[in-house]
């Protein structure tokens, strides 16, 4: 059993994160600016403030943080910088003073850059994209996880052995009717439109990954054999995407020749791969997603 200290474990994958921790017999601690449900110990306040993250950093053996303003509609410009940057900042300065050797942090598919429509959005250069792919991202949300991984590299450089998880959306039970509403009639989807915390998303291809194979793969990544000192990326998705069309038709309608397909071989055994290659995570943290939400379009006009 290990003591670990969640943040944002009030959010909507906090939730997840922590009760698959619980289930593994793990003793949890909550850190989130609101209270959440699960009975563990909590520690309430702002993820930037460097004495409260200090006291509930106390005596863990790892943090996951998770904490964060999870995309450009739930803040400004100032707002996301302030809680991603300083707060992670402030979770990585907490976990080196604490002597916390592992830290998990959620990263995004936006360091990418291909996720907001909004704004300037750079196509891929080739697929399926990989650790190697240049990160093109635009945006105040996914330029907060590209610095919060150049913090999470910086403090690796210093002897922590720190994971980012580049996860694409996060499919929640919540947004089932969002992800229906805009499978329904995507041109004219404007979300949040029928009651979901948060526009369906997913980027052009509408990625997506199930929450419970999110939280599990938290838990591997805490897992995960490490020397100090090494820092790890990894993409995650479900197997397949929430789009309509297949993979190869869409990023040609989008966008011509531009994108190299650099392995057919993987759209031709599974025609809605997504984008990102995710033989890394397979192969290195034993993540292969067990779920997905394509049965939430069965029957719909354009999935038929
Ligand atoms: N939802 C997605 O599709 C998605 C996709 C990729 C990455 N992510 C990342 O996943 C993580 C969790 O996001 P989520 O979907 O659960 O969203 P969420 O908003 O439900 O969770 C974020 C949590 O962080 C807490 N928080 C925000 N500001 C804080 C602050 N200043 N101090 C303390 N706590 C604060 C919130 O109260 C909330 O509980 C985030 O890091 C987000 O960037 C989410």
């Amino acid at each position: 059993m290990s003591a670990i200290l969640v943040t944002g474990a009030a959010g909507l994958l906090g939730r997840f994160v922590v009760s698959d921790l619980l289930a593994h017999g793990h003793n949890v601690r909550g850190l989130d600016r609101r209270q959440g449900d699960s009975d563990i110990e909590w520690h309430v306040g702002d993820v930037t403030s460097p004495e409260l993250v200090q006291r509930a950093m106390a005596g863990v053996d790892a943090v996951l943080h998770i904490a964060a303003i999870p995309n450009i509609w739930s803040g400004d410009g100032q707002t996301i910088m302030r809680v991603n940057l300083l707060g992670t900042y402030t979770v990585f300065d907490a976990a080196e003073a604490a002597g916390v050797n592992r830290v998990v942090f959620c990263s995004s598919d936006s360091v990418a850059g291909y996720t907001v429509r909004e704004g300037r959005m750079l196509p891929p250069r080739y697929a399926p994209l990989d650790l190697d792919h240049p990160l093109l991202a635009t945006d105040p949300y996914a330029i907060s996880k590209v610095l919060g991984e150049d913090m999470a590299r910086a403090y690796a450089l210093r002897g922590m052995s720190v994971i980012a998880l580049r996860t694409v959306f996060v499919a929640y039970p919540e947004m089932a009717s969002e992800i229906v509403a805009r499978a329904e009639d995507p041109a004219a989807y404007r979300g949040p439109m029928v009651g979901g915390p948060s526009s369906a998303g997913g980027g052009p291809l509408y990625h997506h990954i199930d929450a419970r194979d999110l939280a599990r793969a938290f838990r591997l990544a805490f897992e995960l054999k490490l020397e100090p000192g090494v820092f790890e990326q990894f993409y995650l998705s479900a197997q397949v995407t929430l789009s309509p069309e297949p993979t190869l038709d869409r990023l040609r309608r989008l966008h011509g020749d531009a994108v190299e397909i650099r392995d057919p071989g993987v759209y031709a055994a599974q025609p809605f791969a997504p984008l990102y290659d995710l033989t890394h995570a397979a192969d290195r943290l034993g993540f292969v997603a067990e779920y997905d939400q394509r049965h939430l379009l069965a029957g719909l006009p354009a999935f038929s």
